[in-house]
């Protein structure tokens, strides 16, 4: 369909349960900014960790299309969450993607804001002049054990059953008091959903990850992995660990589990062996792994000694980046307990091998010939993301007209 005449109403009456999107959904900019509007601007969006700005005034920045949110770290210990366009005249005010700022300075003249947004100096403005009123704006913010969500929405989204289902995954690892090894950025040639829809399911996994296969029993989708599943669960339960599957379900947006390594297995890496010393309340390396998903951008896959987690960020319909964070116990010590290297290789790998599919699924979908497939049984979890993205739209749509 031309993309002037597009309408996403009509697409979404198109849409057939069960089968893949029609091309538009991936390719078509009017698409693209349907979703931003009723996925991007109305969900919790997860920043990044509260390891990446461990003391008082170091940042980061999370582009998210118009607006760029400056996540900082106050004086006080706690994080914030500030719209990065200056109250005088607009400006940018961090210009780097991360830094250390004593106070935030605008570029432009130089007003000066503390970490928490308030306004400070106005320099030359007349005496009169009331600063207040005059602050940083802020995005919603929600920092869970050490994770950093933040929300564009008007009105503040509710979080407490994003809350409840982390929680109890999360608080073992004490992310809050982690520490940072290692981030890359990436950025693929390929519409978000095919990333999101790429970790939701492991048909693919026997073909193109051998290293992860290795790790994981049961990844390859051949190997019976109940019994052990079971019989894991019964020792994780004795220990204090969460295995409750959490399911993403009507009005809800997480995904939880726990799985079993390979016996054998110590860690999520290449040879198979631990890469670090237990993280945070853990005692040995037998935790499995936890995966933990949140609609529309977080992943995150755990094992005893690191945690790893995957932001995606939409850039247009046909490019997305993908953030990889990499953690370690706060007493860690790179060269003694872990090195980069043998931390990393595994999602390198695993993450690149992934990347690649999924720019060639875009690749594919472009063409002419492309028309909707039939998911596979094993994908239902990719029928719960595409139904939950579909379902968004249609409700966003809907809630516009009655206004
Ligand atoms: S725009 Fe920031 S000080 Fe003028
Ligand atoms: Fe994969």
């Amino acid at each position: 369909m031309k993309e002037e005449r597009l309408n996403v109403e009509y697409l979404l009456g198109q849409y057939k349960p069960g089968w893949s999107l029609e091309q538009a959904f991936y390719t078509s900019e009017k698409v693209f900014d349907a979703e931003w509007k009723y996925i991007f601007q109305k969900h919790w969006l997860f920043a990044g960790n509260t390891a990446q700005i461990p003391k008082a005034g170091d940042y980061f920045v999370y582009h998210l299309q118009n607006d760029s949110i400056i996540i900082i770290r106050g004086n006080d210990g706690d994080v914030h969450a500030l719209y990065n366009t200056c109250r005088h005249r607009g400006s940018a005010i961090c210009l780097n993607d991360a830094g250390h700022a004593a106070k935030l300075i605008c570029p432009y003249h130089q007003w000066v804001y503390d970490k928490d947004g308030t306004l400070l100096n106005a320099r030359m403005m007349p005496e009169d002049f009331c600063k207040d009123g005059y602050n940083l704006r802020s995005a919603h913010l929600k920092v869970v054990e050490g994770l950093i969500f933040v929300s564009l929405a008007d009105v503040r989204p509710d979080f407490s059953l994003i809350e409840k289902s982390l929680s109890p995954y999360l608080k073992p690892y004490k992310i809050n008091d982690a520490k940072l090894a290692c981030i890359k950025n990436y950025t693929l040639q390929a519409n978000w959903k095919l990333v999101a829809e790429n970790f939701r399911e492991c048909y693919h996994c026997g073909g193109a990850h051998p290293e992860y296969c290795n790790a994981v029993i049961g990844a390859n989708l051949r190997e019976d992995t109940s019994e052990l599943t079971l019989a894991k669960q019964k020792q994780w339960n004795e220990k204090g660990l969460a295995t409750a599957l959490v399911e993403v379900t009507e009005g809800t947006t997480t995904y939880a589990v726990r799985y079993p390594l390979r016996p054998g297995v110590e860690s999520y890496s290449v040879d198979g062996e631990k890469v670090s010393v237990p993280m945070g309340m853990h005692k040995d390396h037998d935790a499995g792994v936890v995966g933990l998903v949140n609609y529309p951008n977080f992943w995150m896959d755990a094992v005893s000694d690191y945690v790893w987690t995957m932001r995606v960020t939409p850039v247009n319909a046909a490019t997305t980046d993908v953030q990889f964070c990499w953690l370690v116990d706060t007493d860690s010590v790179e060269g003694s307990d872990y090195t980069l290297e043998h931390l990393t290789e595994f999602w390198e790998i695993t993450g690149k091998q992934d990347g690649k599919l999924c720019e060639n699924n875009f690749k594919g979908i472009q063409s002419k010939a492309y028309s909707p497939g039939p998911y596979a049984p094993v994908e239902d979890q990719v029928v719960n993301f595409v139904d939950w993205c579909v379902e968004q739209l249609r409700l966003g749509i809907q809630e516009e007209a009655v206004v």
